[in-house]
């Protein structure tokens, strides 16, 4: 949550902060701020509670000089409501220095009470103006801004990234992580730090990587990291795989949209160069050490939202093909139910920002616990996949929008992919088996860019649903967890009431929520699946058409069987079982995204939500 951007160079700081905010802005929106050293030393700070653009007319109307050095917020509020005080910078020092914080301070309260006895006077409801203080106090003691730093990060509780500028010290921006993200981003005579390399790639694409617990100090012409004892560390240095356009709208009316359309894409850029011969190549699990894949006994997945969904499609796959049980447990849960956890377990976490507070603290237990760790994340430069023992990056491309799309069918290639190669080292698929698999996941892509080609259609049926106040989502089998993203993708984008439900457990209770016109979409098996569950999935929309609902169905092109009972049928084209939910989700972005759009609603940024949620 929040986005953090900080710059060192030349006199064109506000731009940069400015461009560098509206790249981060999917990580919080409720307000934002900048602070900027002009050539005199003087620290010119404007912030405001709403969207950037707010902060932008501010600027307009009583512009600051700009200077070399600066830091800017966007913010997603813990501590104190989305006000004008409540947004960052948060000042110390006497108004000499300025803070920016992402993260939460858990002893906030009583590093406040010390300070109030000490007679500081508070202007916000922050915890993060607690930190400014201390920094503020320190620098006072020390004259030199990374020390000051130092000397408080060891005395914060929680979740932090924390960056400060001071009008004493021109040309230096010093920031600090603990569990919260921070990248580096290297210039030619200037350098940058921001929440995720969205933050500067306009300007560089060499990046470099924080570690936990260390502190970063740049100036134009240097970039020095030391861990919180003050030890100088090595840095990390990446080239970012994508460059500014990817990150831009380019034509499209959202973010969304965009990223709708480039699922196909982001399932072909994760297979890229990983199927080779009619074999899985994967060389990034080496990193788990030698035989750790023959030898597991389990596999345990985490993850939250969306992320946790496409874990569930994977566990089928997974388990079908190397007989090897698979859970899918919410990381939030996962750590306090005493999970059962050793060197045979492998823990698979999924996320797309790498980020995800959750997500990252059960993966660490997972670590001590002894158990392996394996990230499946789409983010370079992320924490989540520092913390873990190997990760198998998605190629989803940047994703922008607050609701996750592109990445969910990326993280379920890149769970079969690592699916289909665990079999092979276990011997649980021959080579014709892994063969028809292969091509079925090589498929997708084509077959996605047709599906996208009922848009207009979806849309259509959107238009006619604005006022719609609940809907449900019906799937069995691989369709069940893309019933559960259908209705959270409709709850987050058009703030409409819906749920999922495996379509079996309809009789045991939802099916009481049944009255004429209740709209239900329904993801019909392919009537070439063995099991049989087509069959089944048929006798349940009778149960609800019986008691009146307006059924939608996503079906497989050709299935006529289901015509006579449905209202309306989305087609999906032919694929095989466990496939069809790589095809059946679009249709469901599509129209979340329809519906809100056609509500009104910004779909990019729906309220109260954060793309990086770095907040347990
Ligand atoms: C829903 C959505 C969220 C994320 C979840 C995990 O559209 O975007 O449910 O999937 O917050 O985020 P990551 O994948 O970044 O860990």
């Amino acid at each position: 949550m929040c986005g953090i951007v900080g710059y060192v160079g030349g006199e064109r700081t506000l731009g940069v902060l400015m461009g560098g905010l509206k790249r981060l802005e999917y990580r919080g929106y409720d307000s934002a701020g900048v602070a900027v050293l002009d050539p005199d030393g003087a620290l010119g700070v404007r912030k405001k509670s709403g969207k950037l653009q707010v902060l932008a007319d501010e600027l307009a109307a009583h512009p600051i000089r700009d200077g070399a050095t600066g830091i800017g917020h966007t913010r997603w509020a813990t501590h104190g409501g989305p006000t004008d005080r409540n947004a960052h910078p948060q000042l110390g020092d006497d108004g000499r220095l300025a803070l920016i914080h992402n993260g939460i301070i858990e002893n906030f309260a009583e590093l406040k009470q010390e300070l109030l006895d000490r007679g500081a006077v508070f202007t916000s409801d922050t915890d993060s103006e607690v930190a400014a203080l201390l920094v503020g106090e320190q620098y006072r003691e020390t004259g030199d801004l990374t020390e000051a730093l130092r000397r408080v990060v060891g005395r914060l509780h929680g979740a932090f990234t924390l960056l400060v500028v001071h009008s004493d010290a021109p040309g230096v921006v010093v920031g600090a992580r603990r569990n919260s993200p921070l990248v580096i981003g290297l210039g030619e005579g200037e350098n940058f730090l921001g929440s995720d390399v969205a933050a500067f790639v306009e300007h560089t694409r060499r990046a470099a990587e924080i570690g936990q617990d260390q502190i970063v100090t740049i100036t134009a012409d240097a970039v020095v990291v030391t861990d919180f004892d003050g030890v100088v560390v090595p840095m990390k240095e990446f080239d970012i795989a994508w460059d500014a356009s990817a990150a831009e709208k380019g034509g499209w009316s959202s973010f969304m949209a965009k990223e709708i359309s480039e699922e196909p894409e982001a399932v072909a850029k994760t297979l890229m160069g990983r199927v080779v011969d009619g074999r899985v190549l994967l060389p990034e699990l080496d990193a788990l050490g030698e035989d750790v894949l023959a030898g597991i006994d389990r596999i345990t997945i985490i993850a939250c939202g969306t992320a946790a969904y496409a874990g569930l499609v994977g566990k089928y796959a997974i388990e079908k093909w190397t007989r090897v049980p698979v859970e899918v447990a919410l990381s939030h849960e996962f750590r306090y139910s005493d999970p059962i956890l050793d060197g045979r377990t492998l823990v698979v976490s999924i996320s797309q920002s790498g980020e995800t507070m959750d997500t990252l603290m059960a993966v660490k237990y997972a670590g001590e616990q002894g158990a392996k760790t394996l990230s499946i994340c789409n983010t370079q430069g992320s924490t989540i996949p520092r913390e873990s023992d190997g990760v198998v990056y998605t190629h989803a491309g940047p994703e922008v929008a607050v609701a996750s799309t592109k990445a969910f069918v990326a993280q379920i290639t890149a769970l079969y992919l690592f699916g289909l190669h665990l079999a092979t080292v276990r011997g649980t698929l021959d080579d014709a088996g892994l063969a028809a698999q292969l091509a079925e996941l090589q498929a997708v892509p084509g077959k996605l860019a047709t599906v996208l080609e009922n848009g207009p259609e979806i849309r259509q049926l959107a238009r006619w649903m604005t006022d719609t106040q609940s809907v449900l989502f019906l799937g069995r089998h691989v369709g069940y967890p893309i019933a559960l993203e259908g209705a959270l993708k409709l709850k987050e984008l058009a703030y409409i009431h819906a749920e999922g439900f495996a379509a079996g457990e309809l009789k045991h209770g939802p099916i009481a929520l049944i009255e004429p016109g209740q709209v239900v979409f329904v993801i019909v098996p392919s009537p070439r699946d063995a099991g049989g569950l087509q069959k089944k999935v048929l006798s349940n929309i009778q149960e609800i058409k019986a008691r009146g609902a307006r059924v939608i169905a996503i079906v497989e092109a050709g299935d006529v069987s289901v015509l006579p009972f449905v209202d309306e049928a989305i087609r999906i084209p032919l694929a095989a079982p466990l496939f069809e939910p790589l095809l059946a989700v679009a249709p469901l972005h599509i129209f979340g995204m329809e519906l809100a759009a056609a509500k009104g609603l910004d779909v990019d940024q729906p309220r109260n939500l954060a793309k990086s949620v770095t907040v347990e």
